[in-house]
């Protein structure tokens, strides 16, 4: 028996890993966040699955879900929304699961914010805009910030941030990025990235509190930067006529000539 911690993706049913959904597929019970996916992805799972929506249980509750499916040899499909890596609760349920001694395995998935960019039709990175993208958030009820995780603090680098779990402290998003970035900055806020009612408000730090104007809440990303409406960016080298490179040698004397696999 082993449980499946699987990036479940964004929402839509198609933007899983074919890894997941094969796993979800051949998994008897399914243990899903309900508070962000879609009931769509759980098609994925047998017919006759048991599938729990884990949004109203507490940690114990959950590892006693899957403890009963260990102690009956059958594996689970562990879901949560996005990819694993942040904002999953997965390393508070793994270090349970190592300490029971049962076995788990962890598949990657789309996160929020890639699909974010995507209904965007947006590279996050442009050359000499932005080279970094900071995934963080604000603080809320349940979560503190460390101190040096202020939006200011990562406003000062000029980065693309992509700011997760905010969207009703808009205006305090706002008020800190202001000052940083100019009120003309471009910001868009994508609700619902990938579902079928999927909305996306573009404006700038002066004017996106009103566009939004509350109609959007919870599952929505903010995304900030001049990448988002740069249209005058330069090129890239990568790509550039004449450009030397490993895999595009340009004369025969070239460092890389010959090198190319
Ligand atoms: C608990 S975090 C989960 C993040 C997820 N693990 C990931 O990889 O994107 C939830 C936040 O992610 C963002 N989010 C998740 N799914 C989204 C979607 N489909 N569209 C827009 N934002 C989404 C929202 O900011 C939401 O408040």
């Amino acid at each position: 028996m082993t449980v499946h911690f699987i990036g479940a993706g964004p929402g839509a049913p198609d933007l899983l890993t074919l890894r997941g959904r094969d796993l979800i597929a051949a998994s008897p019970v399914c243990l899903y966040a309900g508070s962000l996916i879609p009931p769509a992805v759980l098609g994925h799972c047998p017919a006759d699955a048991r599938i729990v929506n884990t949004a109203p249980m507490d940690l114990d509750a959950i590892i006693g879900e899957i403890s009963a499916a260990h102690a009956a040899g059958q594996d689970v499909a562990r879901l949560h929304s996005g990819d694993l890596s942040v904002w999953s609760a997965m390393g508070e349920q793994v270090r349970r699961l190592r300490a029971l001694g049962i076995p788990f395995t962890v598949t990657p998935g789309v996160p929020a914010f890639a699909a974010a960019a995507a209904a965007l039709e947006a590279e996050l990175t442009l050359p000499a805009l932005a080279q970094s993208v900071v995934l963080t958030r604000t603080p809320g009820r349940a979560s503190t910030m460390p101190p040096a995780e202020s939006l200011a603090n990562f406003a000062a680098t000029g980065a693309t941030l992509a700011i997760h779990l905010s969207v009703h402290n808009l205006a305090q998003v706002v008020a800190d990025l202001s000052p940083l970035y100019g009120a003309d900055c471009p910001v868009a806020v994508v609700w619902r990235a990938s579902w079928p009612d999927q909305r996306i408000v573009r404006a700038t730090l002066d004017t996106i509190a009103e566009a939004v104007a509350g109609s959007m809440e919870r599952t929505a990303l903010i995304l900030v930067g001049r990448v988002l409406e740069a249209q005058d960016f330069a090129e890239s080298s990568l790509y550039a006529k004449g450009y030397d490179r490993r895999f595009r040698p340009q004369h025969a004397d070239s460092r890389y000539a010959g090198s190319a696999e």
